[in-house]
């Protein structure tokens, strides 16, 4: 693609923010070795994100931002606002993807399996409930994880109740809401999709009973079997199941599906990702290249694919075509009977319409 000035936004303030420092990174350096005007946007406490946006100049966003305020569709409603087309999933998906418990309902909406599970708020236990009668005969061994968090943050397995409570009080750390899932034992596989296509699957063996922050990060014992070791008629049923839990949440650009194979043929979806980790180790640049992407042309790729709610692209923008327009304001007169359904204090004849210019 032709050449243009991209923002590369990375950082934020969640509990993500050094590893998508290091996807923010590796992406700025592909995006520049691919001859783009890379401007580096580091969000973070302190730093006024709407200014920071705003300032960037640019005619597209490359969001390397991992977890809340940067995958949930925060980030995604200020470049909406300021016209500036982003890669990724849209406001919508990225917060319903973000959020496990909303995927899980639209995920059992759209008959896709998931680990049966039940939330726990912190209030209920500030109120007194017990967590013994709130866990009742749901059973053991369980998955125990913050409702929004991402890179395994805060995920605990527990087997009895006493590890439940400890479980509970950890992920409490960093989310009001906690998921409390059945433990499924199986083969833990990754589908990474561009664009609602499949790249293809990865396969995780971890150094121990979780994919855990630790293995997922540090360890070097944790395997990966590109792609997954699984039959080829049980492949294209995982396939054809990511496509659907990315329709489900209606995401595009890049997403990574993670899920759990048991022995038993069923499938469990966990979770989809809508800001994959972009890092040298992470799961879904490894796909892509398998897929034929190297890690240059992907970032290029999934730039290629920026742009707005609204369905305006990058493509048909053009360089800082929207973002650097001024607005007209344009007075619309409204017909007595369009108003009948506000309330007569609010009700004013005209209403302000912006419009970009060209
Ligand atoms: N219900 C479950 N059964 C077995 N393992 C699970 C379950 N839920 C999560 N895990 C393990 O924990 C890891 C992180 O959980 P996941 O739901 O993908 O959240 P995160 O957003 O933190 O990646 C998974 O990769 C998997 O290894
Ligand atoms: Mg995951």
């Amino acid at each position: 693609m032709e050449p243009i000035r991209v923002g590369v936004v990375m950082g934020g303030t969640s509990s993500e923010r050094e590893i998508s420092l290091s996807s923010g990174d590796a992406v700025a350096e592909a995006l520049e070795r691919r001859g783009h005007d890379v401007v580096r946007i580091v969000l973070g406490n302190g730093v006024d994100a709407l200014d920071s946006l705003a300032a960037a100049d640019m005619d597209a966003a490359f969001l390397a931002l991992h977890g809340r305020q940067g995958e949930d569709g925060c980030v995604q409603g200020i470049l909406e606002m300021i016209g500036v087309p982003y890669t990724g999933s849209g406001v919508l998906a990225s917060a319903l993807a973000m959020d496990k418990v909303k995927s899980k309902e639209l995920f059992r909406l759209h008959n896709i399996g998931t680990p049966p599970y039940y939330v726990i708020q912190r209030e209920q236990l500030d109120a007194g409930e017990e967590l013994e009668s709130v866990h009742g005969s749901f059973g053991f061994p369980v998955v125990v994880k913050p409702r929004r968090e991402g890179s395994s943050v805060g995920v605990c397995k527990a087997s009895n109740m006493k590890e439940l409570a400890i479980a509970v009080e950890e992920a409490l750390l960093y989310d009001e809401s906690v998921l409390v899932e059945r433990f499924i034992k199986g083969t833990e596989v990754a589908v990474a999709l561009l664009d609602g296509k499949v790249l293809g699957s990865i396969e995780i063996v971890p150094d121990g009973e979780l994919f855990d922050f630790g293995s997922k990060y540090r360890s070097s014992k944790t395997e990966y079997h590109l792609p997954a070791r699984i039959s080829e008629a049980r492949l294209h049923g995982i396939f054809h199941l990511a496509e659907r839990a990315a329709e489900a949440l209606d995401v595009r650009g890049p997403a990574r599906v993670d899920m759990i194979l048991t022995e038993g043929m069923n499938e469990y979806v966990l979770e989809l990702n809508t800001l994959p980790g972009m890092t040298e180790r992470s799961l879904f640049p490894r796909v892509a290249a398998s897929a034929g992407y190297d890690f240059d042309s992907l970032c290029e790729q999934i730039l290629a694919g920026a742009r707005l709610d609204s369905g305006l692209k990058l493509e048909t923008i053009g360089r800082r075509g929207l973002a650097s327009e001024p607005n007209i304001w344009q007075e619309i007169e409204f017909e007595e009977s369009e108003l009948a359904w506000m309330p007569s204090s609010g009700r004013s004849k005209s209403a302000e319409v912006g419009q970009k210019a060209g």
